[in-house]
């Protein structure tokens, strides 16, 4: 065996079909968690020379410890080189000190990434103010793949002549993408953002009377983005409102703030794991991973 497909718990469905797709073993890292909260992580005890890890880090603290034990203890064993699929890539959004003193979550964590694993794959990255995803992870493959033809797909099969809305300035390269790849109408509003749970959003001039609206985003966190989207375009005619999105994050009260805006249907991708997850990247991190291996 040459290589294998692992994953900590929690991701192991979506690293499976991953495994599937490479026509690889799937191998899972095992995790015990001691009542004082440390982990105990359990790799594969005889590791190939090649380890895919897939593991999507969203709720990312004690993910990236045991990712950390788990890669040490591979080299440990002999694994010459581990290539992380992360699916979702956490700390993306602090890239600058916005006061003295702020950590750059972003380089930390990119650079820390960079000591572990010898490649990175990752989806719909949020990079704002970096473009390419090298200047966060200094690694040589490091790779920032887009959901978006997938979701536009997907979305081909499902909904009848929408109009595709991105909720603010920084969507429009997602929904431009997901409205190309389904030849769908689109339009993109800006947003202004006050706090955590606190966004206005501002409609673009376009005619919202009776479509069915799919709102677009790349992160549903806190769920107010897409709330507030979905009330203004309500408000402003739409006969329907859903939302198709890559990373389903979803914190606490965030699926009854959209139920409570009226949206209707939230399809997401398997880069987290959520009830919503309608398309699975398997195959696509499959094709971009094979000519790696
Ligand atoms: C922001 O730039 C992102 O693209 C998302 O719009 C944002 O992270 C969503 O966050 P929330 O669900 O907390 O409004």
């Amino acid at each position: 065996m040459s290589a294998l497909v692992t994953s900590l718990p929690g991701y192991r469905e979506p690293a499976a079909r991953l495994a599937k797709a490479l026509d690889l073993p799937f191998t899972a890292t095992d995790v015990h968690r001691f009542p004082d909260g440390e982990s105990k992580v359990t790799v594969p005890a005889t590791p190939p020379a090649t380890v895919v890890f897939c593991q999507s880090l969203d709720r990312p603290n004690d993910k990236l410890i045991e990712l950390q034990l788990a890669c040490a203890t591979l080299r440990d064993l002999g694994t010459e080189r581990i290539l992380l699929v992360a699916p979702y890539l956490c700390y993306m959004r602090q890239d600058k000190a916005f006061h003295p003193g702020e950590a750059v979550s972003q380089r930390i964590i990119g650079r820390h990434l960079a000591s572990l694993v010898d490649g990175l794959i990752t989806v719909d990255a949020h990079l704002h103010r970096i473009h390419d995803l090298h200047a966060a992870v200094p690694l040589e493959t490091a790779i920032n793949l887009s959901a978006a033809p997938r979701l536009g797909e997907f979305l081909a099969g499902r909904v009848e002549n929408p109009l595709l809305l991105g909720p603010d300035a920084e969507s429009e390269q997602w929904v431009a993408q997901v409205a190309a790849a389904g030849g769908f109408d689109h339009a993109v509003a800006t947003k202004e953002r006050f706090g955590d749970r606190q966004v206005r959003i501002h409609l673009p001039d376009t005619d919202f009377r009776a479509r069915t609206v799919v709102l677009v985003d790349d992160v549903i966190s806190s769920g107010y983005t897409i709330a507030e989207a979905a009330r203004a375009v309500r408000a402003a005619g739409a006969a329907t409102v859903h939302c198709l999105v890559t990373h389903p994050l979803f914190a606490p009260g965030a699926e009854a703030l959209l139920r409570e805006a009226g949206v209707a249907e939230v399809w997401s991708s398997d880069a987290i794991v959520h009830a919503s997850n309608a398309i699975h990247l398997a195959d696509m991190l499959a094709a971009t991973l094979q000519p790696l291996l």
